[in-house]
């Protein structure tokens, strides 16, 4: 089934059962200034959950352009995108846990013919805030999904909340079997091993959580519901990505037969890029310096520098936008009416690009005479920021330009003074998307450190397996990301924990080193992006408990950390788990 029929089916089905379809907001939200882009299909009817008419009643459906970027540097594994379709129904104060459970359940089974048995699902367990949800289960084991296909997990898994604030509740999440082996005995739903899919969860939104974590009970109670559409369509079409469905078949075939040299990951970061790129584009949204403009340069310009890796002349940009808006205007119409400003909007900033490209290399290869000639091997942090402020140049672009030439840049150096720019900037939302670049001050630094103890504390806790996949900070807290097939037991997080302040308590020093690369490896460094490094590499040594390489910042001792203390774990994509952890 292809992803318009699909599309067609649930708007469908829902009219005939009562719902009025409603037209896909925006991308770029009228009036949320709180959000970049709309991200869920409930955002824009925020007002109507909490109590105000709508026009059309209090049954909706509809499909939901949807864009989220905090995973951009995950596209091109196996199943991330930026841009997605969500489809959606929604009760406001009209009928709540048994219809519309009945009414998902009728859809899968009788619509899409998913058979009964591939469906697993999960209910709220139930905490101080809010009781288990039994109702929900009653009314699964009386549509016919019995007992053993229904778990029950806590607020991680089951419980659904837009941010820190607003309308919530507790969910029921319906997952499909994809038939693969269970991981392990106790593989199950929350499991990211890959067996069970998530395919739909309905949120039944009673409460109100406010800024201060309390939470009080809505006038009416509502239900939200969301289906991702390629995920949906990879399943039923039996395809293991959604690059392989035909939403992104023609445009993969296209750079397969273009490029010059083979790399999957470049191939889907490219067609998503775009695609993402062109729905923006068509929504309204340019490129820019700040914000969600900011966002879409990135988007583009990423999606360039994945062409050139491809070695795909970007004269094939055009092309490849036609085969884009050929292959996708039935699905979104908008796409053809706006066919020359997606170009004129992409090939312009492809044109900034390309400048900013060539005039920073040139300064560049000016720069790098002077440094060889002074017998240095390191590119001081003032210069990769002078290409960065005054040609736009981006510092990974410099870092692969010094690698090419044997050489290191001043990351730490470049980071200050990168922090020091944008406070002077009015730019604070800027700030959060800059990952790990932004900030490298006193707290920063310390938790820098406790990603490596932490790194440490679950490679022991948990076995070999782990490593890190990703990890932000802030100066209030650290989220790492890291391979582990299954949520973590209570014991597990309490042994890492302890492990980690042992290590705190024993105040054991940090070193760093500079080596060859090879030899970082031969002493079991750890590295996330090992391709990404040079030659001579820098290295963090905590004792006999870490060895990473790493561009710093860390404490001279692991003494200066405080105590370490884990908030929550989480999963984060597939077979990839999140723990937010603080120092105090
Ligand atoms: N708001 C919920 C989600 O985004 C259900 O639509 O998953």
């Amino acid at each position: 089934m292809k992803a318009i029929e699909i599309r067609n089916k649930y708007l469908n089905f829902f009219k005939n059962h009562g719902h009025a379809v409603i037209p896909s907001a925006p991308l770029i939200p009228e009036n949320d200034p709180s959000v970049l882009f709309t991200t869920a299909g409930m955002q824009p009817l925020v007002p109507y959950l909490l109590g105000e008419k709508h026009p059309a009643g209090n049954r909706l459906t509809d499909y939901q352009k949807c864009v989220r970027t905090n995973d951009i540097e995950e596209v091109g594994d196996n199943r991330h995108l930026t841009y997605f379709e969500m489809l959606g129904n929604w009760s406001l104060g009209d009928y709540f846990k048994e219809e519309s459970i009945q009414m998902s359940y009728d859809f899968l089974t009788q619509e899409l013919q998913i058979p009964a048995e591939k469906i697993s699902v999960t209910c709220f367990a139930g905490d101080e805030d809010c009781p288990k949800d039994e109702v929900t289960a009653k009314c699964w084991e009386k549509v016919g999904i019995p007992k053993e296909r229904i778990y029950y997990f806590g607020k991680d898994d089951n419980w659904w909340i837009a941010g820190e604030e607003g309308p919530c509740g507790p969910d029921t999440e319906m997952f499909y079997d994809t038939g693969k082996p269970k991981c392990s005995p106790e593989c199950n739903p929350s499991c990211g091993c890959g067996k069970y899919v998530e395919i739909w969860n309905n949120v039944f939104m009673e409460y109100f959580k406010s800024k201060d974590g309390k939470y009080t009970k809505l006038s009416q109670h509502n239900v939200d519901t969301g289906l991702g559409l390629e995920r949906m369509t990879m399943l039923l079409q039996g395809k293991e990505t959604p690059f392989e469905t035909e939403l992104f078949a023609p445009i993969m075939d296209k750079l397969e037969e273009l490029q010059k040299v083979d790399n999957i990951a470049s191939r889907r970061i490219v067609a998503e890029h775009l695609r993402s790129s062109m729905m923006i584009i068509c929504d309204g949204g340019r490129p820019s310096n700040i914000d969600r403009g900011y966002i879409l340069r990135r988007l583009i310009r990423r999606m360039i520098r994945h062409m050139n890796k491809l070695q795909i002349s970007l004269d094939e940009l055009s092309t490849l936008i036609d085969i884009n808006v050929g292959n996708l205007k039935e699905m979104y119409p908008a796409l053809e009416e706006n066919k020359e400003t997606i170009k004129n909007v992409i090939l312009e900033e492809k044109n900034k690009f390309v400048k900013t490209l060539e005039k920073g290399e040139k300064e560049f290869s000016k720069e790098i005479e002077n440094v060889k000639k002074q017998g240095k091997t390191i590119i001081d942090g003032k210069m990769v920021f002078r290409l960065y402020d005054t040609y736009g140049f981006p510092p990974e672009v410099t870092e692969e330009l010094a690698s090419e030439n044997g050489m290191k840049i001043d990351k730490e150096e470049f980071k200050k003074l990168f922090k020091e720019h944008q406070e002077k900037s009015r730019a604070g939302a800027e700030q959060k998307f800059k990952g790990g670049l932004a900030g490298a001050g006193e707290m920063e630094t310390k938790y820098h450190t406790a990603t490596h103890l932490l790194n440490a504390a679950l490679k022991q806790v948990l076995g070999a397996h782990v490593h890190q996949r990703g990890s932000n900070i802030t100066a209030e807290r650290m989220r790492f990301d890291f391979s582990h097939p299954a949520k973590m037991t209570d014991e597990e997080k309490q042994k890492t924990e302890e492990l980690v302040n042992k290590w705190i308590s024993e105040a054991v020093p940090v070193e760093h080193f500079e080596m060859k690369k090879e030899e970082a490896i031969r002493q079991g460094a750890e590295a996330m992006f090992i391709e990404k490094y040079g030659d001579i590499v820098s290295v963090y040594k905590i004792g006999d408990i870490s060895i990473e390489l790493c561009g710093g910042p860390h404490v001279q001792n692991t003494s200066e950390l405080g105590h370490f203390k884990i908030k929550k774990e989480e999963a984060s994509s597939s077979g990839v788990r999140r723990i937010k952890a603080i120092l105090e």
